[in-house]
């Protein structure tokens, strides 16, 4: 089995960014030789059969360092173990059972996380033109849209190569209140839904859009797994996930306990401290574990790398079971108070136009 560079994602896995960019995985930056393809240039199994792509696949499997994949690399450089190491499993030299992650349904989303991007929610976007910060980059909104035809072209594709698919990442946005997300499962035949697994990253504040409902769907397909993100309970939940319903989304992770595959939070200076709680919150209430697989690295302005005092967060994390790496990386690196300054900016900022006190929800002085 080839170890240097080998990665699995590269063999089994689609996946463009909200932007468009056709990328290795969502940890990679972009491959100088996959610049050209973006959804707007390329279907989605144009980009994965692609010649470039086969001398990466290729590279790979003699063990040459990729560019793009520098993340991991740099996580091992530092003794660590990397996604590529975590996650990795050896699926063989060609392409099969792929699983498709393609951004292309848009970035319609009920939500405004305060670290979430811009281009990955529409109300974010839209509450972010009222806030004077530069931690995310502004585009106008067109930036964040792709077309309606290269969406179609890209729908087009990937029904046109369903036989090759056993998984579905839809992402968004938040995907269930995404209009083409539900469009594109109507029309994927009633014979192939028995042989894909869907896999979705939500919010979980809405289960049902318009004349759709999920519940519709689960017997059609081999299987829904849902991904659920949670950042926090009660009102910090409510602050970092604003302006979601708590009420509702506990009700929901009741009422579609069985499809939750997994919740996973993304740590930031705003939940760091309290990671032992939430863990034992959702795990008393609900009977479900918490994974702490992401962390706030863009921006880096929210990063815990920025806490003032580090040393209690390590030992913290170093009791906990099952922390990953990266945790302990992104620590320590070093901090940077003009970027912490920004965060605490950003925060009374956003105070001071939602109504709400950072400062009293979380119990500590931020600002
Ligand atoms: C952009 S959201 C889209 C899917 C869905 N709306 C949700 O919240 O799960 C995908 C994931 O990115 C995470 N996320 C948001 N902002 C992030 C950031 N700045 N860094 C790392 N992960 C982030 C969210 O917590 C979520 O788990
Ligand atoms: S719910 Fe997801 S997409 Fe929407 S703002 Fe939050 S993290 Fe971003």
């Amino acid at each position: 089995m080839p170890t240097k560079s080998y990665c699995e994602k590269p063999f089994t896995h689609i996946h463009s960014h909200a932007r468009g960019q056709y990328k290795l995985c969502c940890h990679a930056s972009v491959h100088p030789k996959l610049e050209k393809y973006t959804i707007r240039t390329a279907r989605p199994f144009e980009f994965f059969l692609s010649d470039e792509m086969e001398e990466i696949r290729n590279d790979m499997l003699e063990g040459k360092a990729i560019p793009g994949c520098e993340y991991c690399y740099q996580i091992e450089e530092s003794g660590m173990k990397s996604p590529r190491l975590t996650n990795r499993k050896f699926s063989g030299v060609e392409p099969h059972s792929v699983g498709v992650q393609v951004r292309i349904f848009g970035s319609t989303c009920n939500l405004s996380c305060y670290m979430c991007f811009p281009f990955n929610s529409s109300t974010k976007n839209k509450e972010l033109k009222n806030i004077d910060t530069d931690i995310f980059v502004k585009y106008d909104s067109e930036f964040y849209q792709i077309d309606d035809e290269s969406m179609a072209v890209s729908v087009q594709d990937v029904l046109d190569n369903i036989e090759l698919i056993d998984f579905i990442t839809i992402i968004g946005g938040e995907p269930f209140v995404m209009s083409p997300h539900w469009e594109f499962l109507d029309r994927i035949p009633k014979e192939m839904r028995k042989k894909i697994s869907l896999r979705y990253q939500t919010n979980l504040t809405k289960l049902h859009h318009k004349k759709w409902h999920l519940l519709d769907y689960v017997n059609d397909f081999k299987s829904i797994k849902l991904f659920v993100s949670v950042d926090h309970f009660k009102e910090k939940l409510a602050w970092i996930r604003y302006p979601i319903d708590v009420n509702q989304f506990e009700n929901n992770l009741m009422e579609y306990h069985k499809y939750i595959e997994s919740m996973h939070m993304c740590i930031g200076l705003l939940n760091v401290h309290d990671v032992p709680q939430i863990v034992d919150y959702y795990k008393n209430n609900f009977g479900l574990p918490l994974e702490l697989k992401n962390i706030v690295q863009q921006p880096p302005e929210l990063s815990i790398k920025n806490l003032a005092d580090k040393q209690p967060v390590i030992d913290m994390f170093t009791e906990l079971n099952d922390v990953p790496d990266v945790i302990f990386h992104e620590l320590n690196k070093p901090r940077d108070e003009v970027e912490y300054q920004k965060f605490v900016d950003y925060v009374r900022l956003l105070d001071q136009k939602r109504g709400t006190s950072a400062n009293k929800t979380f119990g500590w002085e931020i600002y």
